[in-house]
């Protein structure tokens, strides 16, 4: 008889996005851009932003919810939440999350990967249930990047949304329908600056100096990281599957974090994957950092494109530099 290794297993999934839309149009009133750049540079026709007051545990909370009762119950032995744009600096988003979801005084804590993030706390929570630490995990990727947007920079305001989403992961054997099967991680330091906040960090407030509003802004050289996501993504989906001995042609979706329209196509083009195995709601949703792996997911399994049995292959790639891919079969049994 084979001995199989303990698996994380999904065994649940639940998306949210705020009810506020901003369309392209809404951006032009007040930006110097318009719905054609917008839509023919990234994919993008609209996002969701949180209202005055609300924060990222908010999100995350409800798709937290939702993927609790996709799977069918109220408990989980821990809670990963992968964000970069907590409530406050410290503590974590994900003791909150905890709390408000009933859980108890379950271990709780935040991965910061920025739009890895989903991929980073997916690979922590398999681990903490490879090594007995916890038999059910709930994994959920949650951010409101309008909370850090320059208001005048039309390139971020134009890309990023906010959302959340999640995922509840159980014990289980690598045989099941569900299993993750396969993970590679990465990131390079060197890099650091292409993707950042420069100030509200303690290497600007240790200088004791005033803190320059165009600091705390959110930044992002867009062509560099263009072509760095298009390749680190490919390198990463290309080496999960040889590692598992998946050929790219047995893959049944692939779904890579929602950047930019023509990053998933340079992809798919390298990659040589047909149209209908890309998964892709970026034009509803825009960039969703932490939350954009599982809201496509999510969307996916709502409009029927992700069926029992199907090979499913998660890449993400942001700041940090940081990048990763989980590969996995679907269940039959999460919804959204
Ligand atoms: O999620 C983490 C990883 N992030 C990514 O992977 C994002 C990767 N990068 C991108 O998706 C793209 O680089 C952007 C969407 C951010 C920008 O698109 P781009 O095609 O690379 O544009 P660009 O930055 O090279 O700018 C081209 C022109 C510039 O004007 P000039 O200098 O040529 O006169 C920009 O000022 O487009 C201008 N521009 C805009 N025009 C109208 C930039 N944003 C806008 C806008 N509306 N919203």
């Amino acid at each position: 008889m084979t001995t199989l290794s303990r698996a994380a297993v999904v065994a649940g999934l639940g998306a949210y996005v705020p009810p506020r839309v901003v369309t392209n149009d809404d951006l032009a009133a007040f930006l110097d851009t318009d719905d054609e750049w917008i839509r023919t540079r990234t994919g993008i026709a609209q996002r969701h932003v949180i209202e005055p007051g609300e924060a990222t545990s908010d999100l995350a909370v409800e798709a937290g919810r939702r993927a609790l009762a996709s799977a069918g119950t109220r408990h989980a032995d821990a809670v990963v939440v992968a964000t970069s744009t907590p409530d406050r600096p410290c503590p974590a988003t994900a003791p909150d999350v905890a709390a408000r979801l009933g859980l108890g005084h379950v271990p709780a804590f935040d991965v910061a990967a920025v739009c890895t993030g989903f991929v980073y706390a997916l690979a922590t929570a398999a681990g903490f249930i490879a090594a007995g630490t916890a038999d059910t995990v709930l994994v959920i990727g949650a951010d409101t990047f309008s909370t850090i947007l320059d208001p005048s920079d039309r390139t971020t305001r134009a890309v990023f949304g906010d959302g959340a989403g999640a995922m509840l992961l159980r014990a289980g054997t690598q045989d099941e329908q569900g299993a993750l099967c396969g993970l590679r991680l990465g990131s390079d330091g060197s890099r650091s600056e292409l993707i950042e906040v420069p100030g509200l960090g303690s290497r600007t407030r240790s200088t004791g100096l005033p803190i320059k509003e165009e600091d705390t802004y959110f930044t992002m050289q867009g062509r560099a990281v263009f072509s760095e996501a298009v390749q680190r993504m490919s390198t990463a989906v290309t080496e999960t599957a040889q590692r598992i001995g998946w050929s790219l042609t047995d893959i049944d979706r692939f779904v890579f974090h929602q950047a930019n329209s023509r990053i998933l196509a340079a992809i798919a083009e390298r990659l040589e994957v047909p149209a209908e195995k890309l998964v892709s709601n970026i034009e509803r949703v825009g960039n969703t950092v932490a939350a954009s792996i599982p809201l496509a997911l999510a969307d996916s399994l709502e409009s029927g494109g992700l069926e029992p049995g199907h090979r499913v292959v998660l890449a993400g790639f942001g700041g940090g530099l940081t990048w990763g891919s989980v590969a996995l079969t679907w269940p039959d049994t999460a919804t959204a």
